[in-house]
Order: structure tokens, then sequence, then C-alpha cells
């Protein structure tokens, strides 16, 4: 059956802490590209989690000594590592939650989108499986360019008949917590509970730090606004930068991928008013398909968007910038499935 047991799991941390969990409230959730940069400590982080039951990590290499290292771990969580092609369609069977950090990842000098050879083949193979072997299961996007392997995605769903759009997601996370990070850095403020929305994209100009929504409220003279939106917008390439050819974003990336994927699997087990920021189809921009904004999660995935809210006109020309180049990146995903 789905879920074990409903019975309680009295489980008492390190610390001393007491929390109990149901066993029913937890999640399976898939790994695509479980031996990478990010597929290694993301799946640690999601291994050390109540609220994840079973992992099962993919990746073309390594995945079984990933798995069998992680196996080892005092937590509830069942590992198992599935290698290759040939056992694909096993590493995707009864989940609920697939993510997908697999793919190649920036070298200095690369926009996200010289990556879209690569990678969108990857990712439409993978979400084909998906669909395949576990056609509810919540999707999450990690790979670049994402502006492009999510409406790839969709339209791998579409062909086999299982596209769902509150069931697929673009993570844009890591965007978040980086301006959350700069933001309270600026004004000497706890990162941790310091909240900026950041809306579109996952690209460049694409990316719509929206400051003026942030909480705490924060005020900045627009020369030193203008600095703090170009650095959050290019936050990853300062870390593709400073890796110099090893790649781009791992370990940060890692949290903010667990952290979307507990506000999966939370939602997903019936959690009420989580609230998350995700590329997602979407009508918030007219003509544009896919978009980036708050919204809240529920059991069946998006249930409700939380649209753009009000923007400051310096916020208006990012979006007015934004808009052709996210038009450009849907497209281009959609026509490599159409081609294909
Ligand atoms: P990596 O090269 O360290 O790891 C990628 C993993 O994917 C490797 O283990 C590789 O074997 C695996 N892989 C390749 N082809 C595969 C296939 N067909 N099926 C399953 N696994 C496959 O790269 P890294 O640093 O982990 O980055 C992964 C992706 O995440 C890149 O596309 C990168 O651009 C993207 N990324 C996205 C971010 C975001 O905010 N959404 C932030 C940082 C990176």
């Amino acid at each position: 059956s789905r879920f074990v047991s409903s019975q309680l799991l009295n489980t008492v941390s390190k610390n001393g802490k007491q929390f109990s969990t149901s066993a029913k409230n937890k999640a399976r959730v898939a790994v695509a590209g479980a031996s990478g940069g990010i597929g290694q400590p993301l799946s640690l982080l999601l291994k050390q989690s109540p609220l994840v039951s079973e992992l099962s990590l993919y990746d073309i290499v390594h995945a079984p000594g990933v798995a069998a290292d992680l196996s080892h771990i005092e937590t509830k969580a069942k590992v198992t590592g599935y290698n290759g092609n040939e056992q694909m369609a096993d590493a995707f069977k009864n989940v609920d939650i697939v993510v997908i950090p697999a793919g190649v990842p920036r070298k200095p000098g690369m926009t996200r989108d010289d990556l879209f050879n690569t990678n969108a083949s990857i990712v439409a193979s993978i979400v084909k499986a998906v669909g395949e072997n576990s056609p509810k299961a919540f999707i999450a996007i990690i790979s670049n360019p994402v502006n492009s392997t999510v409406p790839i995605a969709a339209e791998v769903l579409k062909k086999l008949g299982v596209y769902d759009p509150k069931r697929l997601f673009g993570v844009t996370t890591l965007d978040i917590v980086r301006a959350n990070t700069f933001i309270a850095e600026a004004k000497g403020l706890d990162p941790a509970t310091t909240h900026v929305p950041v809306i579109g994209g996952h690209s460049g100009v694409t990316i719509i730090p929206v400051i003026s929504q942030a909480k705490p409220s924060v005020s900045f003279p627009q020369p030193e606004l203008d600095k703090l939106t170009v650095r959050i917008q290019e936050a990853g390439t300062e870390v593709v930068k400073a890796k110099a050819g090893a790649g781009s974003a791992t370990l940060s990336m890692a949290y903010a991928g667990a952290k979307f994927t507990f506000s999966l699997a939370k939602a997903l087990h019936g959690e009420s008013n989580v609230q998350e920021i995700s590329y997602i189809e979407s009508d918030v921009v007219p003509g544009v398909k896919y978009f980036s904004s708050p919204i809240i999660l529920g059991k069946n995935g998006v249930e409700k968007n939380l649209g753009l809210g009000t923007l400051s006109d310096f916020e208006k020309k990012l979006l007015e910038t934004a808009i052709p180049e996210l038009q450009k990146n849907i497209k281009k995903g959609e026509e490599f499935v159409a081609k294909s």
C-alpha cells in the first residue's frame, strides 16, 4: 500500500526536543542526478528529514555508492540506488516527489542557456520515465536552463497524456534564499526571518527581486537598489567565477532544493497554507506561459497562485525587460520537444 502505517512514530532528536510524525505523513522522494554536486548534499539533507520515508537515488553513475553511504545514517528513510537507463523505470516507481538536479552545470563565461543542448534531452528522458511510472508525482526541476527545462517537461508529460500543471515546478528557491541573505546583510537583519520575493524566471534579467515587498519592510537609495538587484540576478555567476571551472552552486542549491522539497512533502500530506515561490505554468503575466510567483501549495500541488502583488516602478521595468527573454526561453523549450 501507499502508506506503510498510520501509527505514530515518536522520535527524540539529539538535542532532546521531542516531536512526533505520523508514518503516513512521509513522502517517497526520488532524486535524479543524485551523484552530482547538488544531488549528493541534497540527498543527505533529505535523508535527515522526518518528512521522507523513502529515498530513491537515480544517476547514470555512482548511485549505488551514494545510496550505500547514506543508508548507514541513523534515520528511518530507506535509501535505494538505481544506476543507468535500465534501472530508471524502477527508480521512479511509486514515488510522490521527484527532484531533478541532473545535467551539466556552468563553467566561467557560460550562460544557463548554453547548457540547453546537453540538459534538454537529459531532462526530457527523466521526465518521460517519471510520467510513465509515477504520473501523479510532483516534479521539481533544478536542471538549467530552468526557464526552458520546465516547458520541456510539460510538453513531454502532455505527449504521455499525464500533464498536470499543478504538479510541475521549476525550482527558483535559491534566488529567494540569496535575496534574503543579501538584503538581511545590507540591513543588519536576521536572514532566517527576512523574506524577499523573487519572481519571473531563473536566469540573468529574468530574475526579478521584489525588494519593495520584503518583510520586514526595507528601503534603499536607488543606486544601492540597482546594485543589490544586479547582485541577486548575478549571484549564480559569482559562485561560478569563485569555483573557477569546478562548477556552479551546489551546497546552497542543495539547501534550497531540500527546503522546497520539504514544502512539497508538507503540502502533499495536508498541511495547510504552505507558501512557496516557484516557476510554474501561469497566467499572471499575459503572454508569458510560465512564470515564477508566490503560490500556496496543497495536496494536489499548486492550490492558488498569489500573483505579483504591487510592484514598484523600478520592478515594473525589470518585468518589462524579463518578458521577451522568458518568452524566447519558453518557446525554445517547447520547440525542442515538438521537433524530437
Ligand atoms: P554535476 O555535474 O555535479 O551533477 C550532475 C549529475 O547529473 C551527475 O552526477 C551526472 O552523472 C548526472 N546526470 C547526467 N546525465 C544524467 C541522466 N541522463 N540521468 C541522470 N543523471 C544524469 O552538476 P550540479 O552542480 O549538481 O548541477 C546540476 C544542474 O543543476 C545543472 O544543470 C545546474 O546548472 C543546475 N543548477 C540549478 C540551480 C537552480 O537554482 N535551479 C542552481 C545551481 C545549479
